[in-house]
Formats: structure tokens, C-alpha cells, sequence
């Protein structure tokens, strides 16, 4: 079966690359490195001894994207290519619409065209929204989500849902991630943020590197255990493993299913850094600072539904997750530059 992985050269599209291939799937990628690098996939060929096609092009340029399509029969589409950063989203409302939101209809209509029924697409548990109370569970209403990023994850969810009501054939898995950390084990691949990051684990990873001065903790009065915000961490590569099962699981049926993939237990950013600190024997400064605008004190995920129907589970524990992200970090104090 081959797999289409727009967005596949990013962070989680590497990984789960490697998980494809490694199941015996065919891969072809089409990214345009506007947050990535051609090196990432690359090292996934190095790492599985296996051959990507690759296409350096924007998923919302259709010709592109048609001729994708006619030079590859693609068994199903996994739809990466997004904008992220939350932060940015606000300042830039209308890039993120356009690039979120285009690539996706420009996928529909062009796996219409090409008569490919199947799409995984990269959710976020940031569509329950402020008021839903944890653990989140898929049959929860999705929520006011407090960014621009966060709307148009919760508008193309409701886009691919609209597109499997009038197409009978069409099958869609949205697989809402928590906050996904780690890297693969070889510490080939890993995340490789531009600028600097937004996300706690390479912010960490990168003041231990000493490419930054100090973490800074958003916050220390909030409602919790210590007074810093729990979330959800899963590991990168058992959410690539989450999407081998989710292809299996679309290629077989039809409609819409919604799954949460996260690990039920939350940790608090200073768990986090404590656990850093001692998987790797290695001291992570940081200091106290006021609260992120936008950040909800706490919440983490129910994935019953991914282990009962996909069979799916989480395998790596935190430790896997700290000591993964510096074996990547230390190997690649740069990222993928040399
Ligand atoms: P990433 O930025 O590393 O990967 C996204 C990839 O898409 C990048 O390689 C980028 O160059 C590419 N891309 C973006 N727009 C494109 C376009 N128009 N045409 C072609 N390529 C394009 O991000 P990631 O962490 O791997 O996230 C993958 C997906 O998962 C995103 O949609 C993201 O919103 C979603 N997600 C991520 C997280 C997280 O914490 N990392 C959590 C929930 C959901
Ligand atoms: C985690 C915790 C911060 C950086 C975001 C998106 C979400 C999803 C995953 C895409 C929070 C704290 C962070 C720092 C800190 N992405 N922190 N200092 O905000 O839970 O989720 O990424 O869909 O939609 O919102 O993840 O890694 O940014 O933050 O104290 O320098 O770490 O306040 O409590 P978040 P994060």
C-alpha cells in the first residue's frame, strides 16, 4: 500500500515515515520545508534502508498536487501539513487559515479526482476547548478554541466530517494528538524547531545543548499539584505506531472516527524537567516566570477508544520520552543543520 504523507519531511511525518516503512508500507512525501528540512527525510532512508519518493511542493498548489497523484496510486493520504505555532497563529490569522485550511480542501478535491477514499488527518486535543473538563473523551463536543491555530484544526475537522456525509466512499480518521515529545531511538530524527521554540521538550533540550540560557516556566500559581500546568507528553513514536493502525483502520471502513492519542497520565512542567534532569544526568537551568496567555492549567486524554477498536496503546513512559529527545538533541546540538 502507498501512503502519501503531506507534510511528511516535519516532525511527526518523519516518524511516522519510519514507522511506515518499517511496516512495509510504500511512502511517498510532498512537503515544501516551510518548517522542516530535505535532510529529514533523508536520514528516514538512511534509517530504514528503504527508498521515499519525495516532492518538494506546496500541498495547496492543486497542478502540483494533481500530478502527485497521477504519478503515484495512493492508498491513503496522512494530511500533516499545517501551520502550528499558537503564538504566531494569532498574529498571523490569515496565513494560517489560508495554508491550513487550502491544503486540506486542496486534498479533498484532488483524492476525489484521483478516486483515493482514504485520509488520516493531524488533529489536536486544542479542539476541546477551554470549557471541556479532563480527561477529554471523543465524544465530547469540541470547544471554544482560545487561538486562530486551534480554529482551523476544529474548522478542518468539521470540513472532513461535511466530506464523508456526501461522499459515501470516503473515509476519514482524526486523530487528535496531546503533546506529542521524543524522538526515534537512533537519535537520526528528531524535532528541529526554527527559531526559537515554542514547545516546552526542545526548549528544554536546547538550554541543556546550551543554546539557550534558561528555560523559562510559564507560571507557578496555577491549580495543580506543584503550580505548574500538566499536560499529556506522548511519545513521537508511539504516535507514528498510531498512525500505521490508523491507515489500517481507514483503508477498512467508512465515515468518520475520531480518536485521542495520548497517554491518560499528565505531568507537570516541572515533572518534566526533573525527569530531563535525571534520565540524563544533566542540569536544565530555569526560572519562574508569569503565565502564557492562553494556556489551560490542565488537561490530558482518555484514549480508551484508540485501545479498544485500533488496539492501540502507548508503550514509552517519560523516561523513554527525556532520554530520546537528548540522544537526538546531544547527536544534533544544530538540528539538521551540519
Ligand atoms: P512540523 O511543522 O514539523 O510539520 C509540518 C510539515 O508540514 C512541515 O514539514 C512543513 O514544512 C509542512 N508544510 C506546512 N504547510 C505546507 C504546505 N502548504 N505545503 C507543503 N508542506 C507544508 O509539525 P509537526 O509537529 O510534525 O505537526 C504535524 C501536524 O500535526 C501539524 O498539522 C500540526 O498542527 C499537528 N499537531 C502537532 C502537534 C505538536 O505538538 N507537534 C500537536 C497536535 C497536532
Ligand atoms: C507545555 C507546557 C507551557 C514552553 C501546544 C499547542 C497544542 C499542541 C501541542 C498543536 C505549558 C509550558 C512551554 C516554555 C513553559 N500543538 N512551557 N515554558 O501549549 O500544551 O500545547 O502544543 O496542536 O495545540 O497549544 O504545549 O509544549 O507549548 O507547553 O513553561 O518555554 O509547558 O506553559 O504548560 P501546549 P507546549
Amino acid at each position: 500500500m502507498k501512503i502519501l504523507l503531506a507534510g511528511g519531511a516535519g516532525y511527526i511525518g518523519s516518524h511516522t515515515a519510519v514507522a511506515l516503512l518499517d511496516a512495509g508500507y510504500d511512502v511517498v512525501v510532498v512537503d515544501n520545508y516551510c518548517n522542516s528540512s530535505p535532510e529529514a527525510v533523508k536520514r528516514v532512508e538512511e534509517l530504514t534502508g528503504k527508498n521515499v519518493v519525495v516532492y518538494a511542493a506546496d500541498v495547496k498548489d492543486k497542478a502540483a498536487m494533481q500530478q502527485i497523484f497521477a504519478e503515484n496510486k495512493i492508498d491513503c493520504v496522512i494530511h500533516f501539513a499545517g501551520l502550528k505555532a499558537v503564538g504566531e497563529s494569532v498574529q498571523k490569522p490569515i496565513a494560517y487559515y489560508r495554508n491550513n485550511i487550502d491544503t486540506t480542501l486542496t486534498l479533498l478535491e484532488v483524492m476525489a479526482e484521483s478516486g483515493c477514499h482514504n485520509i488520516v488527518f493531524s488533529s489536536s486535543a486544542t479542539v476541546y476547548g477551554e470549557k471541556n473538563a479532563a480527561p477529554y473523551m471523543e465524544t465530547m463536543e469540541r470547544g471554544t478554541c482560545s487561538n486562530p491555530y486551534g480554529w482551523t484544526k476544529s474548522m478542518m475537522e468539521q470540513i472532513l466530517q461535511d466530506a464523508t456525509v456526501a461522499d459515501k466512499d470516503l473515509s476519514v480518521v482524526l486523530l487528535r494528538y496531546f503533546n506529542p515529545i521524543g524522538a526515534h531511538e537512533s537519535g537520526m530524527i528528531g524535532e528541529d524547531p526554527q527559531g526559537i521554540p515554542n514547545n516546552l521538550m526542545p526548549y528544554i533540550a536546547q538550554v541543556a545543548v546550551g543554546r539557550r540560557d534558561k528555560l523559562t516556566i510559564f507560571g507557578n500559581d496555577y491549580p495543580t499539584p506543584d503550580g505548574t500546568c500538566r499536560r499529556d507528553y506522548i511519545h513521537v513514536m508511539d504516535l507514528a505506531d498510531g498512525h500505521v493502525k490508523a491507515v489500517d483502520f481507514a483503508v477498512k471502513n467508512k465515515g468518520t472516527e475520531i480518536f485521542n492519542l495520548g497517554t491518560g497520565t499528565p505531568y507537570s512542567v516541572l515533572d518534566i524537567v526533573n525527569a530531563f534532569e535525571k534520565s540524563n544526568n544533566i542540569k536544565v537551568n530555569y526560572e519562574f516566570g508569569p503565565r502564557r496567555a492562553g494556556d489551560l492549567p490542565e488537561f490530558w486524554a482518555n484514549s480508551d477508544k484508540a485501545h479498544e477498536i485500533l488496539g492501540w496503546v502507548a508503550k514509552h513512559d517519560l523516561e523513554d520520552m527525556c532520554r530520546d529527545t537528548w540522544n537526538w538533541q546531544s547527536k544534533n546540538p544544530q538540528g539538521y543543520k551540519k
